[in-house]
């Protein structure tokens, strides 16, 4: 059997250069999450690459070109700009992004982004259809794609299908606003999985599919659920994604990473390192987070000289108005802050707007005192996980949002805080600040056994089980990167995948820069 991933980015973007077309990483907690699964089984990966079609046949070349050097085939679905407006700009980050992060004040329901989403989903399915043998397995991703599972199972494709969505979903009273309602509900029924991070994601769900679609039998099943709709049985399930632990902390270790902190630490002496780390998004909260900050060192004098907070922001959907706006927000808080507190050698906060090498943000990871994590409403949040496994040294402080996905598995050993609420952050951030180091150390090691207990291949196994789907590692491989599928005889390609976290052959994936959240 084997794996095609869709999802609406390919895990790499194409940039144009003057001297012709680079390659390079693609952002999001989504393909910093799944790029450990194709390294452990190959396979196929459809999705958008960030670009225009002009000049196809110079970026396809570029695409085979990274194919070929990482033995993961990517299989491009071009998108037209009317296409991206309505359907990426328009219906997935205008209508469900703010809606499904609980911000409905922002969704921008326009009829015409809905006719763009199913035409998109269509053409997806288009390619799918095409590039799929009976025996694969599809695992589409994320919110762009809800409605694709329908759209497959309408062409009569008869492959298991799962789904799993990355970010929140909504309380009824919540989704209930979105105007197609009822057929994003329909779509998702069509999967043979649905996946959620949360068991309050899934909860969500069901209760929206309960009030809305009375007519679905939703069942308990040996510990699982499942929704029977038109003689469908879809099961429904909270599967928390993990991480690759084993590569971050092994990462963290490195004699590069070690003088990188021991360099961050001869520069900053005598500070606690407080790190803020968010793709540039709203539903990161960074703004409320610099104004707790701000309070901390108004409530907390003796915080002065003592603390620094290294704000690292990574560009993200630049184009759009309310991104930029958003990052002009940002740097201004910052230099108010800044020109408020700075002390001749102490700079309160040190800001940084750019994607980071690896090796840096180990190093920041690993340095850091605390790790300030306080989105308004995340699916999971995997910064939060990163920064426990590359705390080596294992005296770090978790500040975590309660309304991120992570608060499910790591509300015993983290000081949680609800980000809305200033005075009790800048408190937390206090008390993280004071905590010893035998008062920290328990928790910080009781957090990264669970990270490494629950990684990112564990998510993988519990959701292919629930899928009862068992893929062969060599097998899949044996996909070429052409995309035509080759004796399923255990040769693999030359650098390809290998069979599980122990494998590390991939040079092109492990060059990845570090701007995927
Ligand atoms: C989140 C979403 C991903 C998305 C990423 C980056 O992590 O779950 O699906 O790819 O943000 O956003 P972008 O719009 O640039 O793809």
């Amino acid at each position: 059997m084997g794996l095609v991933i869709v999802s609406n980015r390919l895990p790499v973007v194409l940039e144009r250069t003057d001297s012709g077309t680079r390659v390079r990483s693609g952002t999001g907690g989504l393909v910093t999450a799944l790029e450990p699964v194709l390294r452990r089984y190959g396979g196929l990966w459809i999705g958008w690459p960030g670009e225009a079609p002009e000049d196809r046949e110079a970026l396809e070349a570029a695409l085979a070109g990274y194919s070929d050097a990482t033995g993961c085939a990517l299989r491009p679905v071009w998108l037209t700009p009317e296409e991206l407006q309505g359907f990426y700009h328009g219906f997935s980050n205008e209508i469900i992004w703010p809606l499904f992060h609980d911000l409905q004040s922002r969704c921008n329901f326009v009829p015409d982004y809905w006719t763009a989403y199913v035409a998109v989903n269509e053409k997806f399915a288009d390619v799918v259809g095409a590039e799929t043998q009976p025996a694969d397995f599809v695992w589409v991703h994320d919110y762009h794609l809800m409605d694709l599972g329908h759209r497959l199972r309408s062409r009569g494709l008869r492959n298991p299908l799962g789904f799993f969505l990355h970010i929140p979903f909504p309380p009824p009273d919540i989704f209930f606003k979105l105007p197609w309602r009822a057929q994003v509900l329909h779509g998702l029924l069509q999967y043979d999985v649905v996946g959620f991070q949360t068991p309050r994601d899934r909860d969500n769900f069901t209760d929206c599919v309960r009030k809305l679609m009375p007519a679905v039998r939703l069942r308990r099943r040996r510990g699982g659920l499942t929704a029977e709709h038109l003689k469908h049985m879809a099961v429904v399930g909270a599967f928390p994604i993990g991480i690759d632990y084993q590569e971050f902390g092994v990462g963290a270790a490195t004699r590069e990473v070690t003088e990188r902190v021991q360099a961050l630490r001869a520069e900053l002496p005598d500070r606690q390192i407080v790190l803020g780390l968010d793709r540039l998004d709203y539903t990161k909260g960074v703004p409320y987070r610099l104004k707790a900050f701000a309070l901390a060192l108004e409530r907390y004098p003796d915080l002065h000289r003592r603390v620094t907070l290294l704000q690292v922001v990574i560009p993200s959907r630049e184009a759009v108005p309310e991104y930029q706006d958003l990052k002009a927000e940002i740097e201004r808080l910052v230099s108010q802050i800044n020109g408020r507190f700075t002390q001749p050698g102490w700079i309160p906060i040190h800001y940084v707007f750019r994607s980071l090498e690896r090796e840096e943000l180990l190093a920041y990871y690993r340095t850091a005192d605390v790790g300030f994590v306080t989105p308004l409403k995340d699916g999971m949040n995997l910064i939060a996980k990163e920064y426990c496994a590359c705390q080596v040294e294992g005296d770090g402080v978790l500040i975590l949002s309660e309304f991120a996905g992570a608060a499910s598995q790591l509300h015993r050993d983290a000081i949680l805080v609800n980000p809305y609420d200033l005075e009790a952050v800048a408190d937390a951030l206090q008390r993280a600040v004071s905590m010893s180091h035998a008062e920290r150390r328990p928790a910080m090691r009781r957090l990264r056994r669970l990270m490494q207990r629950q990684d990112v291949y564990w998510w993988l196994d519990r959701f292919l089980t629930a899928c009862g789907v068992d893929l062969k590692a060599p097998a899949i491989c044996g996909r070429a990167a052409s995309g035509t599928v080759a004796d399923t005889d255990g040769a693999s390609p030359a650098g390809a995948a290998g069979t599980g976290p122990a494998s590390r052959t991939l040079p092109a994936w492990q060059a990845v820069e570090a701007n995927q959240r």
